[in-house]
């Protein structure tokens, strides 16, 4: 895989942008943000967990319907101080199509000047409404390996499992186990069997709860003592 290889979009008529190279949308048909939502916030406990230094990180940064979802969260608790989000992102999309896709969701888009000016302008480090955001290109199998962070909350978030099982290997299941800090989560919208078996094994206690739309189960798991 070649390193920052740009994303090919096709619209579906709703406006949700599918991946050509993975034929797969980038978040729910139904109501991305409201997805997001149910599944990354509320599956790692989100806002209620946030604090001082709280560390998210991210597989698949997309459009960054996700960042723009745990801002807000993040916001409607009081903003503490050097909350950070950190995503890995092998196929970044370019600043047009996030912004179309951003078009969908104006609770979102309405925040998001500052990070699109800032993807326009190349940076992959920036400063959004306080929230301090790191988006790592390349593939997540080779830069997690080399991450030196730690995360409070994984949103794992990369396409269907059948469609994109390099974001969901074993190998790089246990590098987001080992890179949790202690008490930390995760969430995911999907409950794949290998998946569950994957984050079990690197250590994370995994329960299937309610997923969002048709999806009947998503995942959610927190760090082993
Ligand atoms: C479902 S989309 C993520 C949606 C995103 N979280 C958002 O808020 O829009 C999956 C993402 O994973 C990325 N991806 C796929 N394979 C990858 C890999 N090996 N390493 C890093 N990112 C990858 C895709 O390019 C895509 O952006």
């Amino acid at each position: 895989m070649q390193k920052n290889q740009t994303a090919e979009i096709e619209w579906k008529d709703t406006g949700v942008p599918v991946a050509t190279q993975f034929d797969d949308p980038y978040f729910s048909l139904d109501n991305g943000l409201d997805e997001t939502r149910h599944v990354f916030l509320s599956g790692n406990d989100l806002p209620a967990r946030f604090v001082s230094g709280f560390h998210v990180a991210e597989l698949g940064f997309g459009t960054g319907l996700n960042m723009l979802a745990t801002l807000m969260a993040w916001q409607s608790v009081g903003a503490p101080d050097g909350v950070r989000f950190t995503s890995f992102e092998a196929f970044p999309m370019v600043p047009d199509d996030i912004a179309r896709a951003l078009s969908a969701f104006p609770e979102a888009r309405a925040l998001a000047d500052p990070f699109l000016a800032a993807w326009a302008d190349g940076l992959r480090v920036f400063d959004l409404h306080g929230l301090t955001v790191e988006v790592i290109e390349g593939d997540a199998r080779a830069q997690l390996a080399t991450w030196s962070g730690q995360a409070d909350a994984w949103y794992l978030d990369g396409f269907s499992p059948a469609k994109n099982p390099e974001l969901w290997g074993d190998d790089l299941l246990a590098q987001v186990g080992a890179r949790t800090a202690p008490g930390g989560t995760f969430a995911t919208y999907t409950a794949a069997g290998f998946v569950r078996r994957a984050l079990d094994a690197g250590g994370f206690d995994v329960e299937r709860v309610s997923g969002y739309g048709r999806k009947r189960h998503m995942s959610r798991g927190i760090l082993r003592a």
